[in-house]
């Protein structure tokens, strides 16, 4: 039984990457940071199927340490800041954590077992102000925001210790990905939850910022496979994981409200504090290469991946509502 540790296990893409090596029968080891309060809920599920180990990409012993006791042979580096505004209010922090910590597991890893395969989440953030439309693998970088830098070093270490180390890492250039388990700070599920609330009476209103920017939006699920065939192929490598067709926020909006028949024209508010120092006006990615070279291809289309978020938040609200209705009767 093959053995992966997954950094970020409890974020989206950590929670869909577990159940997806479960059920090619490794053994997963989710790496989990320290908090006050235990933050499960994309893994509570399969928490009984996993081993839960301690650890902080801000803690050099702690990757080590944890690399000596499972042995893996496959590392996927999920773990991240991974929200573009806070990494204008925090810049520092999320250095430290999504480039640095890039570099505090490979050492790890060439310290304890260079063996170890490694895949590291790298995005299409980094090709922020785009050179060329689409954005392939040989697309120059241009971030726009700490975040995007911090990812263009952490896309660059990975090549680095490839090609001085020989270790087997790659980097899934992985354009944006959302799922009814995505954060809700992001803007699909923020949409999407507010439409179902809306819909049931619960909100308003909904307020957001710039409608313009244009995102090349997939299905998480599909994303993490990608992730999983990088590892197994006889070489490592870097690829782009993007669905090839490019949406604004407005249309999401359109379709969105449009699926519970509601003209979202109605309820959204244009509001400035949502705007970002510096924009990423337009993603599309050409997937080609992990096409041709891992078999991989999207299965979900744009508006099936918003009707089914629209339908998972009115279901989640609809539950919500039941509970209050039975706690008060
Ligand atoms: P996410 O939901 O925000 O999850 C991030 C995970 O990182 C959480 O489990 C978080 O733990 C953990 N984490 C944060 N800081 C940590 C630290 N110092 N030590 C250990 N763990 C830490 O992100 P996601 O959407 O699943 O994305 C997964 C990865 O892919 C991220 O690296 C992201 O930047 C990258 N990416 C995402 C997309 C996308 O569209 N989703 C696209 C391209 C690349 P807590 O639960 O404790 O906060
Ligand atoms: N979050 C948010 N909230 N975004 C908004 C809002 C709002 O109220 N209103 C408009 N937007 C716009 C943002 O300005 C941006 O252009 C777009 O919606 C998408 O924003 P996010 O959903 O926050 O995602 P992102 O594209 O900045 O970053 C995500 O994708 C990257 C891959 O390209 C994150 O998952 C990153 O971690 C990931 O690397």
């Amino acid at each position: 039984m093959p053995t992966a540790l997954v950094t970020g296990v409890t974020g989206q893409d950590g929670s869909y990457l577990a159940e997806l090596l479960l059920k090619q029968g490794y053994k997963v080891i989710g790496m989990v940071r320290r908090t006050s309060t235990i933050n499960f809920d994309r893994i509570r599920h399969i928490q009984d199927e996993i081993e839960i180990a301690q650890g902080d990409l801000l803690d050099q012993l702690s990757l080590i340490s944890i690399l000596q006791e499972y042995r893996p042979q496959e590392v996927y580096n999920l773990a991240a800041q991974s929200f573009v505004p806070t990494s204008f209010s925090q810049p520092v922090l999320t250095g430290e954590f999504t480039a640095l910590g890039v570099t505090r597991l490979l050492d790890a890893i060439r310290i304890v077992d260079p063996s170890i395969r490694f895949y590291q989440a790298s995005s299409s953030e980094m090709f922020g102000k785009v050179r060329e439309v689409p954005q392939s693998e040989d697309t120059p970088f241009y971030p726009r925001s700490p975040y995007g830098v911090a990812k263009v070093y952490g896309h660059w270490i990975t090549v680095n210790y490839r090609e001085s180390y020989d270790i087997y890492a790659c980097s899934g250039i992985l354009f944006n990905h959302e799922s009814p388990r995505r954060g809700l700070e992001f803007v699909t599920h923020k949409i999407t939850s507010g439409v179902a609330r809306i819909k049931l009476g619960l909100s308003k209103e909904l307020r957001l910022g710039n409608l313009d920017s244009r995102r090349d939006w997939g299905y998480a699920p599909d994303y993490v496979r990608a992730m999983w065939l990088m590892l197994q192929q006889d070489n490592p490598d870097d690829y782009v994981v993007a669905t090839g067709e490019t949406h604004s926020v407005r249309e999401f909006l359109e379709e969105s409200f449009g699926h519970v028949d509601l003209d979202w024209q109605e309820f959204v508010v244009q509001d400035d504090s949502y705007y970002r120092p510096a924009e990423v006006d337009l993603l599309v990615g050409d997937a080609s290469k992990a096409g041709r070279q891992l078999g991989w291809e999207p299965s979900v289309s744009f508006g099936e991946l918003v009707r089914l978020m629209v339908d998972a938040d009115l279901e989640y609200w609809q539950r919500q509502l039941k509970r209050d209705a039975a706690s008060s009767a």
